[in-house]
């Protein structure tokens, strides 16, 4: 069995060692419109030659300051070699988007040199003293985010030449620095952890790919513990739905069970319950080819949960937190669910399928049963479930529902605090009948309208014991950058920050 994570892509530290005297390949320095590169304290460490320099080019008017501009020049006598510099805009725009943005094409630029190690003048990019840690700990980050390579399954692998990415700052102690970086370079870590898995191909990631994952997370040291059911003990549990749809797969499904014991044992804890879907062919209601590919993401909300974990091992957080990932294929076959079946979930509820590409609901709701056991302080989904929640959001948002405003409000506090975008959508009882069924006690579909909604009021209808909130992650978990899909390790930074502010 071909199992390989490309894990750790590089090493991102801090440092308070003047950076115009560091030995590096690169030394990358922010450059505002509004603010004259004179007044920036790295230039009066430079030798007088080299000031000279970068004052005739700002003179000349050469100097680029427009967002997503940049410019390399070269010193070879110095110890940093080349300066990189890059535009960023109006100083009164900064915020987490513009930094992500401006991080983005500081890493565009540095990929077209041949430079292994560079040092980031953060003081140059973060014009702001008020929560300059926060935005430290993002710019480590966004700056793993953006050195991500997939090249698994290329014979001729192209590896990224940066191996080491210093991050200097004056602002705040050594300490308080270096815990802002790391705590942002272990998440980066995590996010590519996810993004490996939900990149590699479906023939490759099966849902044993996932269980061996999260035995590979488990280790008394980090204080996780897994627990892998296996098709005999998931019949056992009566899990219904869930079997109905791993049915015509030949592949075994798993339901995995991941404990971080963080907390004390009385803690009630947080569970992050992601949908584990390895293919979706759709089953006998076949996907259009079209719209088939790309549904080896369908497994991106368990992904999610197991990045999440491999952060919590590291982050030792005071908490408790479970993960639940139900997972197999959903395939097509002589023994395949047809739409009309009636099946019975382990609620003992039994559903209707009109639809059987409505799958995901199915394997989350026998989940989301099996959760209430642990009297949950909160339950949370994360899932690939809606083409809706593409349609309205784009790549840009996951949509967020939930049974428990304060939970929402929590969420959304962190996904705007960390850049990772989500809208609350409505989950009012007007949209529960669409899910009625004539022969059953609710149907597996609501019909063309309000395609996110209804898939979340079927959730909603096995939530009843906990405060729950769905993250629907359809357009998120991957985008189509450059005409290719790729994985983005979202919503990872969200779902931390709501843990770490939880702790
Ligand atoms: N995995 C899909 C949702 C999806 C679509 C994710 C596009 C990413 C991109 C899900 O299982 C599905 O097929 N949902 C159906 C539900 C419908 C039959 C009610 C959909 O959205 O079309
Ligand atoms: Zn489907
Ligand atoms: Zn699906």
């Amino acid at each position: 069995m071909i199992y390989k994570l490309s894990e750790a892509i590089m090493e991102i530290i801090s440092s308070q060692t003047l950076p115009t005297k560091q030995q590096s390949d690169c030394l990358v320095i922010g450059n505002f419109s509004d603010k004259s590169l004179k007044s920036q304290p790295f230039l009066k460490t430079l030798d007088k030659a080299t000031q000279a320099q970068l004052n005739a080019l700002e003179k000349s008017g050469d100097l680029v300051s427009e967002l997503k501009s940049s410019v390399v020049l070269f010193f070879p006598t110095t110890p940093f070699k080349r300066l990189l510099l890059i535009g960023l805009g109006k100083t009164k725009n900064f915020d987490a988007r513009q930094l992500h943005m401006t991080l983005q094409s500081a890493c565009t630029a540095l990929n077209k040199l041949n430079c292994k190690t560079v040092v980031f003048d953060l003081d140059t990019f973060i014009p702001i003293k008020k929560d300059f840690l926060h935005y430290a700990q993002l710019s480590a980050r966004m700056l793993g985010e953006n050195c991500y390579r997939f090249d698994r399954f290329k014979s001729k692998p192209s590896p990224l030449k940066l191996k080491k990415i210093t991050l200097y700052s004056e602002t705040g102690t050594a300490a308080a620095l270096k815990e802002a970086v790391s705590l942002g370079s272990i998440i980066q870590d995590g996010m590519c952890f996810t993004r490996d898995l939900a990149n590699t191909p479906p023939n490759h990631c099966i849902p044993k790919t996932l269980a061996d994952a999260a035995k590979k997370l488990a280790s008394t040291k980090n204080k996780i513990t897994t627990k892998i059911h296996t098709k005999a003990q998931i019949e056992k549990l009566k899990m219904g739905a869930f079997l109905s749809v791993a049915k015509a797969s030949a592949e075994a499904p798993f339901f995995i069970e991941l404990h971080y014991r963080g907390g004390k044992a009385s803690d009630q804890p947080t569970i992050l319950v992601g949908k584990g879907i390895t293919f979706d062919t759709g089953g006998n209601s076949l996907k259009p080819g079209a719209s088939m590919i790309g549904m080896k993401y369908d497994m991106s909300g368990a992904a999610t949960v197991l990045g999440v974990f491999k952060i919590l091992g590291q982050l030792k957080l005071k908490m408790n937190v479970i993960g639940l990932i139900p997972t197999c294929e959903n395939m097509i076959g002589g023994n395949a669910m047809r739409p009309d079946d009636v099946i019975t979930s382990m609620s003992g509820r039994t559903i209707e399928v009109l639809n059987t590409d409505a799958e995901g609901r199915l394997i989350l709701c026998d989940a989301l049963t099996y959760a209430e056991r642990f009297s949950p302080k909160q339950v949370i989904s994360i899932a690939t479930l809606t083409g809706a929640c593409v349609a309205t959001f784009g790549n840009v948002t996951s949509a967020l529902l939930t049974n428990h405003q304060p939970l929402a409000t929590a969420l959304l506090d962190s996904s705007l605090s960390v850049y990772d975008k989500a809208w609350q959508l409505p989950l009012w009882p007007e949209y529960q009948p669409l899910l009625s069924s004539g022969v059953a006690d609710i149907a597996n579909i609501g019909g063309p309208m309000g395609g996110t909604i209804t898939a979340s009021c079927f959730l909603s209808r096995f939530t009843e014991k906990y405060h729950w909130a769905h993250l629907d992650i359809a357009g998120t978990a991957y985008t189509m950058g450059d005409g290719k899909k790729n994985a983005s390790g979202r919503p990872i930074p969200l779902l931390v920050d709501f843990l770490r502010t939880k702790a």
